[in-house]
């Protein structure tokens, strides 16, 4: 029998886990499954959203790319979930710090996501819906967090439609109302996760100080990026 495909999935027989790591970047899934991952194989090429299967001490893993923003996550998120029968997807990622306190290379995690977005319109709720992360997954994030010695911090994100705003105090608005910090993708994997039933989570690292102006150099960006890699492969095969 062959395997389905999707507009946008065609895994050619290839397995896909029913766990997913998804960083924005294919590429990045390339570099996780190469690094992190014993015997992995590629499930997916369409669009050059490469997927990876492979296993992580002893447990069956994929990564996928998620590609930028909502509609983007959205749509991939929804046919692992729908079509491959996903039960367990972790965005992981680069955020914008929106408080002092949460400094560069910081880890965040998502403990919901309000939006800009117009995405859970879809959905009908009689009022604002507020995307949630799975807090079973949560706990095991932090816990990892701690194990490893990391700072961080579990809260509010902010999932904007908008890098580049032009209205420059729509930031600070969301920042007066405590949130952590600014990403792309969240709120519509967390919204998809719970129309379906499956649980989902979002684990950055803080790339950016958006309260004191200051980046990552390449270098320490992948410091932080082995930080993060190490929690949410704890998250999903604890
Ligand atoms: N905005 C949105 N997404 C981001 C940012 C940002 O400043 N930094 C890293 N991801």
């Amino acid at each position: 029998m062959t395997s389905p495909s999707t507009p946008h999935i065609d895994p050619k027989d290839a397995p896909i886990a029913d766990v997913v790591l998804m960083p924005g970047d294919p590429l990045r899934a390339k570099f996780i499954a190469e690094t992190y991952l014993e015997d992995a194989v590629c499930f997916n090429q369409v669009r050059n959203m490469l997927g990876f299967t492979g296993t992580y001490r002893g447990r069956e893993v994929s990564v996928m790319g998620s590609g930028m923003g909502i509609p983007s996550i959205s749509l991939y998120s929804h046919e692992l979930i729908h079509t491959f029968g996903v039960k367990t997807l972790v965005r992981v990622g680069s955020c914008g710090g929106m408080q002092e306190g949460v400094g560069l290379y910081d880890i965040v995690i998502g403990q919901s996501a309000s939006t800009d977005s117009n995405y859970l319109s879809q959905f009908g709720i009689p009022g604002t819906y507020a995307p949630t992360g799975s807090y079973r997954l949560i706990e095991r994030a932090v816990a990892a967090a701690r194990d490893g010695g990391h700072r961080v911090h579990v809260g509010n994100v902010l999932s904007s439609d908008i890098f580049y705003n032009a209205d420059e105090s729509a930031l600070q608005r969301w920042m007066r109302m405590g949130v952590l910090a600014v990403e792309m993708e969240s709120a519509g994997l967390y919204a998809n996760a719970a129309a379906a039933g499956v649980e989902a989570l979002g684990v950055f690292t803080v790339s950016d100080d958006l309260v004191t102006g200051t980046h990552t150099t390449p270098e320490e960006r992948q410091t932080a990026f082995t930080a993060m890699m190490e929690v949410a492969l704890a998250t999903v095969t604890a």
